[in-house]
């Protein structure tokens, strides 16, 4: 994909490449079990800003990452997602009955469906991630280990965990920082540093900037999250709005108010945007990401 493209256009060549990359990876609709079949490519297809893919894909483009790599890793990080997702909307997590403008996945096709479909894009992930031929199997190994790390209970599942538990109760900010870090933070710094495992190794140091880098942006995501769910209306969100106040539910803007959230998002877009200064030029898409992050309106 050509460094001098714009950033939007840049955006949308890795969107429509992702969308039809998952729509060949994902089972087809007809295998047998196709209500299966049919709620995970539901769930998966057509919609979403795709960031965990495009951070991937930026983060390839400082270690000259090859493309074909990075739609896998792309693929298999947009599928955890997406379960994510359908597990977090069913009635005993957030119940909620709309994601990306549609009905969510249970209120779809049952939360039996919804459940499996769930259980079964975490596992399709893995496969892919895999099966694919990736180059250095002991890389591809490390790819399998970050991701399994950030799904799982010290990251995605555990930081849904911590968020459950917090209904109803007043966190502190470190407890709110390591939740957010955690629910939300794990994949993305995980979509960072795979992108990164695409390509050349990365020396210590730039390592460690990157991961600095995404630690800050993951942060970010989730506190502008927060602050969408109070601002933005239901229809520009495609996911009910308000809800996590509604439901007692912890968040940034709960913790500390709009007006202090805000600055800590600003506060945070910085902080990130700075770890990347020792790669220069090679770090302008996640820098302009950072921004599209920081300045999103759904
Ligand atoms: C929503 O993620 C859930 C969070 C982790 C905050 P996104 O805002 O990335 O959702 P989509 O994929 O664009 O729908
Ligand atoms: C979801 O956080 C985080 C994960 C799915 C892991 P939220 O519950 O705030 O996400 P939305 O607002 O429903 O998209
Ligand atoms: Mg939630
Ligand atoms: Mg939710
Ligand atoms: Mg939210």
């Amino acid at each position: 994909m050509s460094a001098r493209l714009p950033f939007p256009e840049w955006m949308a060549c890795v969107q429509e490449r992702v969308e039809k990359a998952l729509a060949r990876h994902l089972p087809s609709a007809e295998a047998i079990p196709a209500r299966l079949h049919r709620a995970m490519r539901y769930s998966c297809l057509n919609g979403g800003k795709r960031v965990r893919p495009l951070l991937a894909f930026a983060s390839g483009e400082i270690c000259a990452a090859p493309e074909e790599k990075l739609e896998i890793v792309a693929c298999a990080l947009e599928m955890i997602h997406a379960y994510s997702l359908v597990h977090d909307d069913l009635p005993c997590m957030d119940n909620d009955v709309l994601r990306r403008g549609r009905p969510t996945c249970h209120v779809e096709y049952g939360e039996a469906t919804a459940l499996l479909a769930g259980d079964a894009l975490q596992t399709q992930a893995f496969l892919l991630l895999a099966r694919e031929s990736l180059g250095d199997p002991a890389v591809q190994l490390e790819m399998l280990r970050v991701l399994a790390h950030a799904c799982g209970s010290l990251g995605m599942a555990g930081g849904q965990a911590i968020d459950l538990d917090a209904v109803g109760r007043a966190l502190e900010l470190p407890e709110l920082e390591l939740m957010h870090a955690m629910k939300t933070g794990a994949l993305i710094r995980a979509a960072a540093t795979l992108g990164a495992l695409c390509g050349e190794g990365l020396p210590d140091g730039a390592r460690q900037a990157l991961d600095r880098f995404a630690k800050r942006a993951g942060l970010l995501f989730q506190v502008v999250d927060d602050i969408l769910d109070c601002t933005a209306s239901t229809a520009t969100l495609g996911k009910t709005a308000g809800k996590d106040s509604a439901a007692d539910k912890p968040s940034c803007v709960g913790l500390m108010g709009l007006e202090r959230a805000r600055e800590f998002a600003g506060q945070l877009r910085e902080q990130a945007i700075e770890s990347l200064a020792s790669f220069g030029e090679r770090a302008r898409r996640l820098v302009e990401l950072t921004d599209f992050i920081a300045r999103r309106r759904f």
